[in-house]
């Protein structure tokens, strides 16, 4: 199959995960004898360096003639001080609202040989295989904006639409997974919750086959990390999405493993780690790759139907981690680790084993 993908690399660990990412995707078209076209663009700090434009229009024609995206992640402390308009992080935002990625999928999923490095118990942590589908392009991050020197708002916003179509994808998710919906909302304080809960309730009787539960998210934010073996498909709203995935992490041992997938209603999609930029250790070869291989996956299931291929770079991570080797966020003082590029030489070798003819 040919196909064109966008890789946008971004800040700080965005191009050294990204870097790792592309190399299985490669090793990926070789083997399974696939075009994959990449071209590179421009988006957060680098953007504003470059173009003074964290979203210039040139990435975004790009964007618009490819099949996928694949993205690092933006953000910096370089820029941290600049107006809204002039932040990375309004590229990302940008690019979410401008191609209607309305969908955002993050699968938390206990690697069994991870366990130990997840500050949970063994057996609260083992097991756990749930997605958080997360709605992106509404709510408080997109309402209307005021700020004065004594002053500031930010709206929070949801249509009637905006949640009917992100309720819709979770329940068709969760019919195709273990038929359990947990949505997440503050009905007990906000009226956009109240219409999220209001709508949820009207859309079930349209899914028999799967059984719903409303929770408040102070609440979830508690039991996600006491029994998160409870939960199968979590929908919410923007906001709380954000923040109740980067708490899911825990689970897995590392925010350097978590994927995600921010798709629309036909196959186009953007795939990016669940991470940030994570400056404090830019540079030093030394970020997990592994979230932002399993978006390729992502992608590969997602956009192109590629089940097979995405798969098999799945089982290439889990058994990386099975024969014992780890980057350096996931281990503990003074072990060994291996760099974000001799830990990918070990995803490769494994893919590439597959393929040995005897
Ligand atoms: P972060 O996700 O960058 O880092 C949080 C912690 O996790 C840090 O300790 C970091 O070292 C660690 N970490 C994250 N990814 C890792 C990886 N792959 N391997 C090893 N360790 C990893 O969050 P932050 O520090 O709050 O934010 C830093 C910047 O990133 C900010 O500018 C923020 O706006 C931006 N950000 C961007 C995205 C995105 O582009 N999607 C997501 C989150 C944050
Ligand atoms: C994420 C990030 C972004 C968000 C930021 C960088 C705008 O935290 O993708 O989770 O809040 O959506
Ligand atoms: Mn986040």
């Amino acid at each position: 199959m040919e196909k064109k993908i966008t890789v946008l690399p971004g800040d700080g660990i965005g191009p050294e995960v990204i870097a790792a990412a592309v190399r299985v995707l490669k090793v990926i078209g070789k083997r399974y004898n696939h075009d994959f076209q990449l071209g590179y663009a421009a988006i957060g700090g680098a953007a504003i360096d470059q173009f003074h434009n964290p979203l210039p229009e040139k990435t975004i024609e790009m964007c618009k003639e490819s099949d996928a995206i694949l993205l690092g992640a933006v953000g910096g402390p370089k820029w941290d001080n600049n107006p809204a308009e002039l932040r990375p992080e309004k590229g990302l935002l940008t690019i979410r609202k401008t191609f209607d990625l309305f969908a955002n999928l993050r699968p938390v999923k206990a690697f069994p040989s991870l366990l130990n490095a997840s500050p949970l118990k063994r057996e609260v942590a083992e097991n756990v295989d749930l997605m958080i589908v997360r709605e992106l392009t509404g709510g408080i991050y997109f309402g209307e904006k005021h700020r004065t020197e004594e002053e500031a708002t930010d709206l929070n916003i949801y249509s009637r639409h905006e949640i009917e179509r992100i309720v819709d994808k979770a329940f068709e998710l969760a019919k195709l997974r273990k038929g359990r919906l947990c949505s997440v909302d503050k009905a007990n304080v906000l009226e956009t919750s109240r219409l999220w809960r209001q709508i949820v309730e009207e859309k079930k009787e349209q899914y028999p086959d799967v059984t719903v539960e409303h929770n408040l998210v102070d609440s979830v934010a508690m039991k996600l990390i006491t029994n998160p073996g409870h939960y199968d498909v979590v929908v919410t709203d923007n906001m709380f999405g954000d923040i109740l995935s980067d708490e899911s992490s825990v689970i897995t041992g590392s925010l350097g493993v978590l994927p995600s997938a921010s798709i629309r209603s036909d196959h186009f999609g953007l795939y990016e780690p669940v991470h940030g930029s994570a400056p404090e250790i830019a540079g030093e070869g030394t970020a997990n790759p592994a979230a932002a291989i399993l978006s390729v996956a992502m992608m590969l299931r997602y956009s192109f139907g590629m089940t097979v291929e995405a798969e098999e770079i799945e089982k290439a991570v889990n058994d990386v981690f099975n024969d014992g080797y780890y980057t350096a966020d996931l281990v503990k003082n003074n072990e060994h680790f291996l760099t974000t590029d001799e830990w990918t030489d070990k995803v490769i070798a494994k893919i590439d084993s597959n393929f040995v003819i005897d």
